[in-house]
C-alpha cells in the first residue's frame, strides 16, 4: 500500500518543497493551506513530475479547529488512510512585550500553539483509531533557549511544540498495541517567505531544498528529535543549551 502523508502549510516553503520530495519518494500527500490557489499550482506541478503519485488538497485555516477535525477526516477518507501527519504551518510574527504590539505576538501563539494543539489532536485520534501513524511536529531552534525581542514569542511556541512531541512520545511508549512515532524537527534557518526580509540571519541560511533535504531525512528515519540541517545546528543548538543567554542572544 502507498505511504501517505497530509502536510498541513503545504502552500509555501518548507511543507510545499517537503511535498515535493515526499512525492519523489513514492508517498501520496494530503496538502492543507489557506493560499488553495498555490495549493493547486503544487499538485499541478508533481503531477507533471511524478504522474503515478495521488495529490489532494485542501483549504484549511488552522485556527479552525472544526475545520482542522473535518479537513484531517477527509482526508483519512480520500487516501483510504493518514500513515503520517506533519503538523508544519506556522507564524513568525512577533514583537517586543509592552511595546503595544501583542496582536502579533497573539496571531503567532493562536496559529503556532492552538493551531498545532488542534492539528495534533485530529492526527492523533486517527493514529489511535488505525493503531499506528507517524507524527511530526515543526519546532525550531529558536525552541531551545529564550529568543529576544520580535522573536521571544515564536521560540516560546515552538518550546510548546517540543515539549507537547516528547509529551506524546512518552505516553506512546508505554503503549506497545499503538504503532505511533513522534518526531520534533528543530530547523535552523532555511530560506523562505517567512524570513526573506531577515537579513541579520543569513549567516547559517540555507536554501529551501538543502534544508528540506535534511528534514526528510530525520523524518523518514523516525528521529524523536533532530536540529536541521545538522551541520551547523548540531554543534549550535549544544552550544546554545549551555552557553551563558549574554552570549545565545548574539549567536542567532
Ligand atoms: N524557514 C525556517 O527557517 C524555519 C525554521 C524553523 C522552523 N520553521 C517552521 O517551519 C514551518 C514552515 O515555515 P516556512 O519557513 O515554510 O514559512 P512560510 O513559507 O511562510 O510557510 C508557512 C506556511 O504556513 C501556512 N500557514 C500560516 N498560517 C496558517 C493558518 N492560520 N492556517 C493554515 N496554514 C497557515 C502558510 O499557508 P497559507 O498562508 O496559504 O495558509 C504557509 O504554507 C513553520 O512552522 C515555521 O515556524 C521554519
Amino acid at each position: 500500500m502507498t505511504f501517505t502523508t497530509l502536510i498541513t502549510g503545504a502552500s509555501s516553503g518548507l511543507g510545499a518543497e517537503m511535498a515535493r520530495q515526499f512525492a519523489a519518494l513514492g508517498h501520496d500527500l494530503a496538502l492543507t493551506a489557506r493560499r488553495t490557489d498555490r495549493l493547486d499550482a503544487l499538485k499541478a506541478e508533481i503531477a507533471t513530475a511524478h504522474p503515478e503519485r495521488r495529490v489532494e488538497t485542501y483549504a484549511l485555516d488552522v485556527t479552525d479547529d472544526d475545520a482542522v477535525t473535518r479537513v484531517f477526516e477527509q482526508a483519512k477518507g480520500d487516501l483510504g488512510r493518514l500513515d503520517r501527519v506533519i503538523v508544519n504551518a506556522g507564524l513568525g510574527k512577533g514583537a517586543p512585550y509592552g511595546k503595544g504590539s501583542h496582536y502579533a505576538n497573539r496571531e503567532t501563539i493562536t496559529t503556532n500553539v492552538l493551531g498545532a494543539a488542534m492539528q495534533t489532536e485530529a492526527a492523533m485520534a486517527i493514529f489511535r483509531e488505525q493503531k499506528a501513524g507517524h507524527l511530526v511536529l515543526i519546532s525550531s531552534v529558536t525552541a531551545l533557549r529564550g529568543m529576544p525581542k520580535s522573536m521571544t514569542t515564536y521560540g516560546a511556541t515552538k518550546a510548546f511544540l517540543a515539549s507537547l512531541g516528547e509529551g506524546i512520545r512518552s505516553e506512546m511508549m508505554g503503549k506497545p498495541d499503538l504503532d505511533i512515532d513522534v518526531t520534533v524537527l528543530y530547523p535552523g534557518y532555511i530560506r523562505t517567505e517567512m524570513n526573506e526580509k531577515v537579513e541579520q540571519k543569513t549567516k547559517f541560511m540555507v536554501d529551501t531544498e538543502v534544508g528540506v533535504r535534511s528534514m526528510v531525512v530525520a523524518i523518514e528515519g523516525r528521529k524523536a528529535k533532530a536540529l536541521v540541517p545538522p551541520k551547523p545546528w548540531v554543534a549550535v543548538g549544544s552550544a546554545m543549551k549551555v552557553l551563558p543567554l549574554s552570549v545565545v542572544r548574539k549567536l542567532l
